[in-house]
C-alpha cells in the first residue's frame, strides 16, 4: 500500500500542506485533487499527454530496456555491476527512507532494496506514466516480501510531492541532462532530504579528458548527451562535501553531496592582518569611488608610516572627516 499521508501538494501557493486520501486520489486542504492513475493507487501529481515525449510512449520500457542494453555492451559492464556501485555511493543503512527520481522502469528498485538491508522506504517517481507504471508492474510484488515498503509517484522532479527534509537521501541516474531546470532538479533533491543526507546524480557526459578524443568525438556523434558536462554549477550554493567522479570508462559522469540548506561556514569578518587590512565584507561592500593615485600612494604611505592596515588607516581619516572618530 502506498503510504499517502507522505505526500504534499505541489501547488505554488500551498506550502507543500499534506495530503489528505479520497477514493479518487489525494487532496489538499486547498481543495487541489491529485488523482490515482486509473485503476492503480499511484498519485499523479503531473499529466504528461502520451507520446509527449520518448518515455511517454505505450512501449516506452521496453526501448529504454534496448537503450540499456547497448549501454553496458557499449561501456563492456553489467547492469548489475554498475547499478551496484552507483547505490553503494548513497551509504544507505538500514530502515532509511530514499527518494528516486527519474525512475524509469525502476530498475534500480531491487538495488536499493538490498542495500536498505530489507527494512526502510523508497519513493519512486517519474513524470512519465508510462515508465513509472512499467516499474510497479515489475517490481511491486517482486520486491512486495523484501520488508521496504514501495512508494510510487507520477510526478515531476523538479517539483516534488514531498516536505522539507523527509528523506535521508535521494538518487537520480540516467534523466537530469534532460530536465527542463536542471538546477531546480537539483534543488528539490537538496529540499527534501535532511541536512547531511547523501545525494548521487549521474548521466552522461563524458570526462574533460576525453572530449576531443576520437573517441569522445565518435560517442558525442552518437549521442549528443555525451557531450554534457557535470552540472556542478547547478548544485546549491548550500551543498557539502561535494565529488564528482565519472562511471562506464568515464562517460557518465556522478556527482555525489550532502544536503544541506545552511550557508557555508565562512566567517567573512575576520580581519586580515598586514598592510592591506579589511576584512571579506569590508573589502567586497566597502570599496569606496576611485580617487587621486598620487594621493592613494601618499595615504598608503602614511598608513604605513604610523603602522596601520590601509584599511585601519582610511575608515579612521574617513570617521574623522565625518566628525565621528
Ligand atoms: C533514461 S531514463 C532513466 C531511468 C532510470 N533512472 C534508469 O536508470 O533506468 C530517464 C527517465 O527520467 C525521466 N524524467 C525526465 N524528466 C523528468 C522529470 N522532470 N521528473 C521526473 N522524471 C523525469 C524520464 O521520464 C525517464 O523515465
Amino acid at each position: 500500500m502506498n503510504s499517502y499521508s507522505s505526500y504534499c501538494c505541489t501547488e505554488i501557493d500551498c506550502a507543500h500542506a499534506p495530503l489528505a486520501e479520497r477514493p479518487d486520489g489525494l487532496v489538499c486542504p486547498n481543495g487541489h485533487l491529485f488523482a490515482f492513475v486509473p485503476g492503480t493507487d499511484v498519485p499523479m501529481f503531473v499529466c504528461e499527454p502520451e507520446g509527449a515525449n520518448e518515455y511517454s510512449r505505450e512501449n516506452a520500457a521496453e526501448v529504454h530496456d534496448n537503450a540499456l542494453r547497448w549501454v553496458f555492451k557499449t561501456f563492456q559492464t553489467t547492469e548489475e555491476d554498475l547499478r551496484e556501485r552507483l547505490i553503494a555511493r548513497i551509504g544507505l543503512k538500514k530502515g532509511q527512507r530514499v527518494l528516486i527520481t527519474g525512475a524509469g522502469a525502476g530498475n534500480d528498485l531491487p538495488y536499493l532494496v538490498r542495500a536498505l538491508g530489507g527494512e526502510g522506504d523508497i519513493y519512486a517517481q517519474d513524470i512519465a506514466k508510462e515508465m513509472l507504471l512499467a516499474g510497479v508492474s515489475r517490481y511491486k510484488a517482486e520486491l512486495a516480501a523484501s520488508g521496504v515498503s514501495l512508494h510510487f509517484s507520477v510526478s515531476d522532479a523538479t517539483n516534488l510531492p514531498f516536505a522539507d527534509g523527509f528523506f535521508d537521501a535521494a538518487y537520480h541516474f540516467g534523466g537530469i541532462n534532460l530536465f527542463p531546470d536542471i538546477a531546480t532538479g537539483i534543488a528539490e533533491m537538496n529540499r527534501v532530504v535532511k541536512a547531511g543526507g547523501n545525494i548521487v546524480i549521474g548521466d552522461e557526459g563524458l570526462a574533460p579528458w576525453l572530449v576531443k578524443t576520437e573517441l569522445g568525438r565518435m560517442l558525442i556523434n552518437n549521442n549528443g548527451l555525451y557531450a554534457c558536462s557535470a552540472p556542478l554549477e547547478a548544485l546549491p550554493a548550500t551543498a557539502r562535501s561535494v565529488k564528482l567522479s565519472w562511471e562506464l570508462s568515464n562517460c557518465f559522469y556522478v556527482i555525489e553531496f550532502q544536503a544541506s540548506t545552511e550557508p557555508l561556514p565562512v566567517n567573512i569578518d575576520i580581519p586580515h592582518l598586514g598592510k592591506r587590512g579589511g576584512t571579506i565584507r569590508s573589502r567586497y561592500w566597502g570599496r569606496l569611488e576611485g580617487v587621486d593615485p598620487i594621493l592613494r600612494d601618499r595615504i598608503y604611505e602614511e598608513a604605513e608610516r604610523r603602522g596601520m592596515s590601509r584599511v585601519a588607516f582610511l575608515e579612521s581619516a574617513l570617521r574623522a572627516s565625518l566628525g565621528k572618530d
